[in-house]
């Protein structure tokens, strides 16, 4: 076995920065808007379905890939095609990643922008104004949104330009704690002032009467995103990952926390919805309009609406991270700019597309880029229902077909041969024909 050159310190560290990863915006914002818009129950269950069988193969893929060449996504791909005899082309589907990391990073960061400054919003309050109102004021400000996403950047070039140990490490070591202990208090929150019961039913008596092919693509891409497969973060983490962690075994804790939040987000969310008679299906808009005038209603409220605020923006935080590390390392692997320059400049260029992102909610609003999509949409588009399933599909078909069975041996660790035959017949057949699923409706019938 080689040395390993840089690797995460803590035992858990994968864990808790590939959980950090995963944990974001997509599971407390995403989840139970989209749970909300389908159907409840029914929308969880086919997402676990898809967490399961789609992500948690694709997830060990990209650890292997990522641990045995111990380099950034694109010297990643091309390592380990050519330890497998194959072309070095491979390489495109980690600069695939690149760029779609660096989209995701800008309009992200515009979103979890929006989550910093209601921290303070939820805190103060109505002033008079409704919810809608205020969202509408707030957005409507270039200025505000554009201070916030200044912000929000900032935080990322500092802890990526500081290090994979000193910069990720140390961060993730002190966010993943504190979401946990925040989403136990919204949770109890709820148990306490909402309509328990009502939300436990609502999210887990499945009704398959509201499921439509529409449930299904909407929870596969879901579950994509929320496990940030597809495009290298979890490939460029798995590069730091030691040798002696288990590769299934952390792929299914890493899976299951994710869920777990997920979840939890769920039954933070819709028990106080219903007591205070609102509707579980108002998209996008549910935690910063419907769930905000929960909070000024509420007692405490005004307490218990930074709490949610600032657990979303660590959720969000410890993924944006992610989304930024692989094409810093790749740069700095590259001896092309140090860490700190890469990380100083990459971050600008998140910054500099974010604005068109952020004028998608004034300025720009009807201007449309793709089709009739304004800019942040179309950003999301790109990157969610092009690029992300696509990179997926090619690291499942590469890893199935092509990467050498004995780098996938020396990875899983020996003794693990029901897990080689179960993990070797998804990865081959089932997870990238769903994949290929999901992307051909996405992009012709949605
Ligand atoms: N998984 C994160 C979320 O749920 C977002 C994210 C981070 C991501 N890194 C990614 C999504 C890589 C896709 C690919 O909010």
């Amino acid at each position: 076995m080689s040395k390993q050159s840089l690797v995460w310190i803590g035992k858990w560290t994968f864990i808790l920065a590939a959980a950090g990863s995963a944990v974001g915006l997509g599971n407390i914002w995403g989840f139970p808007y989209k749970a909300g818009t389908n159907g409840g129950g029914a929308f969880v269950l086919i997402y676990l379905f898809c967490i399961l069988i789609i992500g948690l193969p694709i997830m060990m893929a990209e650890i292997m890939i990522g641990r045995s060449s111990q380099k950034s996504p694109v010297n990643a791909m091309r390592l380990s095609a050519e330890k497998s005899d194959q072309s070095p082309s491979w390489r495109f589907v980690g600069w695939g990643g690149l760029i779609s990391g660096l989209l995701i990073l800008s309009f992200y960061s515009v979103l979890a922008g929006i989550c910093l400054d209601y921290i303070f919003i939820s805190g103060t309050d109505s002033g008079g104004m409704s919810t809608t109102e205020k969202f509408a004021s707030q957005t409507a400000s270039v200025s505000k949104l554009l201070f916030w996403h200044t912000a929000f950047i900032l935080m990322n070039i500092i802890i990526i330009g500081a290090g994979v140990v000193s910069g990720i490490e140390r961060i993730v070591r002190l966010l993943m704690p504190m979401l946990f202990v925040l989403m136990i208090v919204m949770v109890v929150n709820s148990i306490i002032n909402g309509d328990f019961a009502r939300g436990l039913s609502f999210l887990f008596a499945p009704n398959f009467s509201d499921v439509t092919p529409a449930t299904f693509l909407s929870a596969m891409g879901q579950a994509f995103f929320s496990l940030s497969l597809g495009m290298g973060s979890i490939m460029c983490y798995g590069a730091y990952m030691p040798k002696d962690e288990n590769v299934f075994n952390t792929s299914l804790t890493v899976c299951g926390l994710d869920t777990l939040i997920a979840i939890m987000a769920g039954l933070a969310i819709f028990p106080i919805i219903f007591a205070y008679g609102l509707e579980p299906d108002a998209g996008p808009s549910l935690v910063f309009i419907s769930l905000l005038s929960v909070f000024w209603d509420m007692p405490f409220g005004n307490f218990i609406g930074p709490v949610f605020f600032i657990l979303l923006s660590v959720a969000a935080l410890s993924s944006s991270i992610s989304l930024l590390e692989p094409s810093v390392a790749f740069l700095s692997e590259e001896k092309i700019f140090s860490r700190k320059s890469a990380s100083i400049i990459l971050g600008l260029i998140a910054w500099f597309l974010g604005i068109g992102s952020l004028l998608s909610f004034n300025l720009w609003s009807e201007v449309n880029i793709i089709g009739d999509l304004n800019f942040l949409n179309s950003m999301d588009f790109l990157a969610n229902q092009f690029l992300m399933p696509l990179g997926g599909m090619f690291v499942a078909i590469f890893a199935g077909w092509f990467l050498s069975t004995k780098i996938i041996k020396e990875e899983l660790e020996p003794g693990q041969k029901k897990i080689f035959i179960v993990w070797r017949f998804f990865i081959k057949f089932i997870s990238p024909t769903l994949v290929a699923l999901i992307f051909i409706n996405q992009l012709f019938f949605s």
